[in-house]
């Protein structure tokens, strides 16, 4: 939630340095967006200045002539807004100010305690024009600026937050930025010309690769070189800079209209690089789930539906339990865990607070953790006693697609591995990448463009499966539904009877999962109940049936049918939500990476 970006260096223009970079970031929230600079001098010769250019919307095509733009700045900051405490206004957008416009601060988290502090600081005579939790802290640090240096005072004010918070200041009176955190996700970058800061690396790695990912309980002062300290203390910490291998291709949209696009192609490779490339890391979490007492698989959203799914396939590959849940709910549900527990933890972005949550306490009971995740060096990665990543490379449109499909594929593999046929695995998914080529050559992606115009203008849509197949009903529908705002529902095909098929008229269209399994049959059967009362029918298997009025011919790929099941979901909900007008990169009300409660 929330993209923050800075810079201070060597470059004079660090206006339009922050907006491209805050443009890469844009995924993380879009509903409005602000940048400071520092002005070296400005028409009246004063130093030091701040210009603060603030919107409402989506960085669209911003005009490169307004001051900020012009004015020479080495030092800045940018953020782009996912609306938590106050509405979607220019006044509430970051980044914000102290009553002298002194200092400038950029915010991503929550501030629990801010109410009390606004009152103490309006008792103190400071003047708030926003609605926001953030503004505060730009006045604490006027506050403490009276008595102490600019790094102490944003200490100090930040140590005195509530909350998962990480914080970036600068100040007219200095050349440094400083940046704090407890928690959201905050990466350096270290080059020639300066230092970058930045949510995540996408929005750095044009300009290095050389990253450091500051912990929770670090702060940072940029300058004419870098500091790494502790928090509270304030003691020096050693620098851990790193160089990460993404290539700048790996954060553009190439030939694709949208991210959501390209990454939707990008999954026959991401399928065939786990099936030929994960073995021995799957066989070491073989051997933790064989050790285990109680294994959990906990995620959010998309990723809770990849959980869903590796629950069927240890049961049906692996004749082992495992237990799943959403993440939000396993505070509540984890009252049993100990230390001979295990928690398989899925996230993409590695930073998402439903899963960070339950990751502690389980810590806390000593409880083992294995992190799958996409971002090296995520809080999600970081707790984890053992790490795996998906290797899919950024994922950048806010519907997670190819990510979901690394997850599947690797605990398809882990399954086949706890049952020792770990080599099956690998030929179904290399069977299922060539699947997903099908359905994204000429013709896969014409038949189902179609299928996307016969229902574009339905009110509701509805996807069954059973077995494996509900959970590809789930995130069918949940992808359907986020990026074209086409209401759809996945349930289990045999839930039906008991309330929703009442829903069912004259031409609702209902997808039906129909895999060459055991669910076969009965899930004809609900298609022919549906179909009974005016449904119209649109099945997806290797068998056809009377019963389709439209047919997606996937062939059989056994446990691996899941894969490219959802790719057509996918493919389908790119093209709705294109043929209804909306930018299925950016779905309203959504952000990338979800780090408040
Ligand atoms: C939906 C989607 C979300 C995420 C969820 C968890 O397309 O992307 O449901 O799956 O917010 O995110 P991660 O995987 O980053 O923990």
């Amino acid at each position: 939630m929330c993209g923050i970006f800075g810079y201070v260096g060597k470059k004079q223009n660090a206006a339009e340095v922050i907006l491209s970079g805050l443009k890469l970031l844009e995924y993380r929230g879009y509903d409005s967006w602000g940048i400071t600079v520092r002005q070296k001098r400005n028409v009246k010769n004063e130093i030091g200045k701040f210009i603060v250019e603030k919107n409402v919307g989506k960085i669209g095509g911003v005009d490169l002539s307004s001051s900020i733009y012009r004015v020479d700045s080495t030092i800045g900051i940018g953020h782009t807004r996912w609306a938590t405490h106050g509405g979607v206004t220019v006044k509430n957008a970051h980044p914000h100010l102290d009553c002298k416009n002194e200092i400038a601060m950029i915010h991503n988290g929550i501030i629990e305690n801010y109410a009390k502090i606004k009152e103490d600081l309006i008792k103190k005579g400071h003047e708030f024009i926003s609605e926001t939790d953030t503004e505060i802290v730009p006045h604490l640090i006027e506050e403490f600026l009276k008595k102490e240096g600019f790094a102490s005072a944003v200490r100090d004010a930040f140590n005195l937050l509530k909350g998962l918070n990480a914080i970036v200041v600068a100040s007219s009176l200095s050349k440094q930025i400083i940046a704090c955190k407890t928690g959201s996700p905050l990466v350096i970058g270290k080059s020639d010309n300066g230092f970058f800061i930045a949510s995540d690396a996408t929005g750095i790695i044009k300009h290095t690769r050389e990253l450091m990912f500051l912990k929770d309980r670090e702060m940072v002062i940029l300058g004419d070189d870098v500091q790494l300290l502790t928090l509270p203390e304030g003691k020096k910490k050693k620098l851990r800079f790193e160089k990460i291998d993404w290539k700048i291709e790996d954060v553009d949209k190439g030939k694709f209209d949208h991210f959501m696009l390209k990454e939707i192609y990008e999954q026959p490779k991401v399928v065939r690089n786990i099936a030929e490339n994960y073995t021995g890391q799957i066989k070491e979490l073989k051997n933790l789930i064989d050790n285990a007492k109680g294994t959990f698989l906990i995620g959010a959203g998309t990723a809770f539906h990849a959980c869903l799914a590796g629950s069927y396939f240890f049961s049906k590959i692996a004749h082992t339990h495992i237990n799943t849940t959403v993440a939000s709910e396993f505070n509540y549900l984890e009252d049993f865990l100990n230390s001979k527990s295990l928690i398989i933890a899925l996230s993409q972005s590695g930073e998402t607070i439903d899963v960070i949550e339950p990751l502690n306490h389980a810590k806390e009971k000593g409880s083992k953790i294995i992190a799958i995740t996409n971002a090296l060096g995520s809080t999600i990665y970081r707790m984890a006693d053992y790490k795996l990543l998906l290797g899919a490379g950024p994922e950048k449109a806010v519907a997670s697609t190819k990510a979901y499909i690394a997850k599947v594929a690797l605990l398809l593999m882990l399954s086949y591995a706890v049952s020792g046929r770990v080599n099956r695995a690998k030929k179904l998914l290399l069977d299922a990448s060539k699947e997903i080529d099908s359905l994204l050559d000429k013709k896969g992606i014409s038949k189902i463009k179609k299928i996307a115009s016969v229902i574009n203008s339905s009110e509701h849509l509805y996807t069954i499966g059973r077995g494996t197949s509900f959970s590809t009903a789930l995130e069918a529908a949940l992808k359907i539904k986020e990026v074209s705002y086409l209401h759809t529902e996945g349930l289990a095909g045999g839930e039906l009877k008991h309330g929703p098929i009442a829903l069912i008229s004259k031409g609702t269209p209902c997808i039906v999962f129909t895999p060459q399994d055991e669910t076969f049959d009965a899930i004809i059967s609900n298609a022919t109940e549906i179909k009974s009362r005016g449904g119209l029918i649109i099945g997806v298997g290797p068998k056809k049936s009377p019963v389709f009025d439209y047919w997606v011919n996937i062939k059989d790929v056994s446990e691996a049918q899941i894969i490219p099941h959802v790719v057509f979901a996918q493919i389908l909900a790119y093209y709705l939500a294109v043929q209804r007008g909306y930018d299925p990169d950016k779905p309203r009300n959504l952000a990338k990476s979800v780090t408040v409660k």
